[in-house]
């Protein structure tokens, strides 16, 4: 048996095909194509059949998947009251949370989960759920923002592309075509990430042969901390709290100092700049040129990336994929606390990817431990006790 390693670092807990990351080169695959080719090239409806599927669709193919999950962007009128009685000061990780565990109870089914041969009656049902599921989480984070604005939730419109429809649903006007496809290359980069936490999460309620909206509702409590997912929103407090560029070197070296942890930072992967940050970083530029005006946000970042290469890069910490993300995500219209449910909605494909995947060759998880407790001892009666 191995020795316990803290946080599972280094430990195999299971063989994918999914995606793969070379921390030392920084590079990033889902199913052997690089992630900067699919940023490039490709759609998030593309990229999630890519996830789910394990090869890129035909034409045919991707039109009957982008299809299916247009039809199933509408969530029962149930899920609205739901909503409607959650406090709108909650966050909005508790709310998805919570309509993605109910969404279970409207949709309930008896088909066993778990495949045994392609194209089973379980492996149909888990592309089903699949596809209804990606297809409900943009609509599930776009109503809680009408609705907590005190307005009706926006009716899904199948005539656009997923992040385009997004983000009509979300402010109630469709997008400029360079914010939806900036919308649509985070989507596609937030989409995966090997056996993260959240993975990790839905893979062990996976094994337990757990109906899938458990799955994803474990993976999104997973994703909501701050060492996860949730960092992209502390990135956008901590660069306030910096104020400006000039700034950001006497505040990094005052932090260090008190053994502060820096936002966006480090990763237990990557010793070198994750690749998913300079793509965002791009998409940064290209909408700062587009507008002609560079945010003083991102401009902070900037100093303080360039800060951090004498502190914190010769010991392997550099910016991660939340450094940027949520700059972006303010400057295309999204309030900071709603910056993980968007990383969620992406992600949701690679958790339904390892989900079947998992499911495909089951195994409960059921690690061990170093028992640190007392030896068996005696019950002692409570008037007994001193
Ligand atoms: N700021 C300051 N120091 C950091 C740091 C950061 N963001 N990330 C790592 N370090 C330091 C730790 O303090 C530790 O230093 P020490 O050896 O002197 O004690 C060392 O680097 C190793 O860090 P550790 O927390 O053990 O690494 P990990 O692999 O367990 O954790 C993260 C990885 C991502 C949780 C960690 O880098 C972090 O907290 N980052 C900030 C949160 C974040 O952005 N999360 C999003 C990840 S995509």
């Amino acid at each position: 048996m191995t020795d316990y390693q803290p946080g599972l670092e280094g430990v195999p807990a299971t063989r994918s095909s999914i995606s793969y990351l070379d921390g030392k080169q920084g590079i990033l695959t889902y199913r052997g194509y690089r992630i900067v080719d699919l940023a490039e090239h490709s759609t998030f409806e593309e990229t999630a059949y890519l996830l789910l599927d394990g090869e890129l669709p035909t034409t045919a193919q991707l039109e009957r998947f982008d299809t299916q999950l247009r039809e199933h962007r509408r969530v029962k009128y149930n899920i609205h009251d739901i909503m409607k009685s959650l406090p709108i000061t909650g966050h909005p990780m508790e709310m998805l949370q919570t309509a993605v565990a109910s969404l279970g109870m409207f949709y309930p089914n008896n088909v066993p989960i778990q495949i045994r041969s392609p194209g089973d009656e379980s492996e149909q049902y888990v592309y089903g759920q699949s596809i209804r599921i990606l297809a409900r989480m943009a609509t599930l984070v776009a109503m809680w923002q009408q609705l907590r604005l005190g307005n009706y939730p926006v009716r899904p419109s199948s005539d656009l592309s997923y992040a385009a429809n997004f983000l009509y649903m979300f402010n109630g006007d469709e997008p400029d075509p360079l914010v939806a496809r900036i919308m649509d290359v985070c989507f596609i980069l937030h989409a995966e990430h090997t056996i993260n936490a959240s993975t990790f999460s839905a893979m062990v309620t996976g094994s337990t042969l757990a109906m899938p909206s458990y799955v994803i509702a474990a993976a999104i409590g997973t994703l909501a901390g701050p060492l996860h997912g949730g960092a992209n929103e502390r990135v956008i407090t901590m660069l306030e709290e910096i104020g400006k560029p000039e700034n950001a070197k006497s505040w990094l070296e005052k932090k260090l100092a008190d053994k502060v942890t820096i936002w966006g930072m480090g990763h237990r992967e990557y010793k070198v700049k994750d690749p998913r940050a300079t793509l965002l970083q791009k998409l940064m530029r290209e909408l700062a040129e587009s507008r002609g005006t560079i945010s003083p946000l991102f401009e902070t970042a900037l100093a303080l990336e360039e800060a951090c290469e004498d502190s914190l890069a010769p010991k392997g910490i550099y910016p991660n994929v939340d450094f940027y993300s949520g700059i972006l995500y303010r400057e295309i219209g999204i309030p900071s606390d709603q910056f993980t449910p968007v990383f969620a909605i992406a992600r949701t494909a690679g958790w339904l990817a390892h989900w079947r995947e998992q499911v495909s060759e089951n195994r409960i998880f059921r690690p061990t431990q170093l028992y640190t407790g007392y030896a068996p001892r005696d019950y002692v009666p409570g008037t007994d006790r001193v």
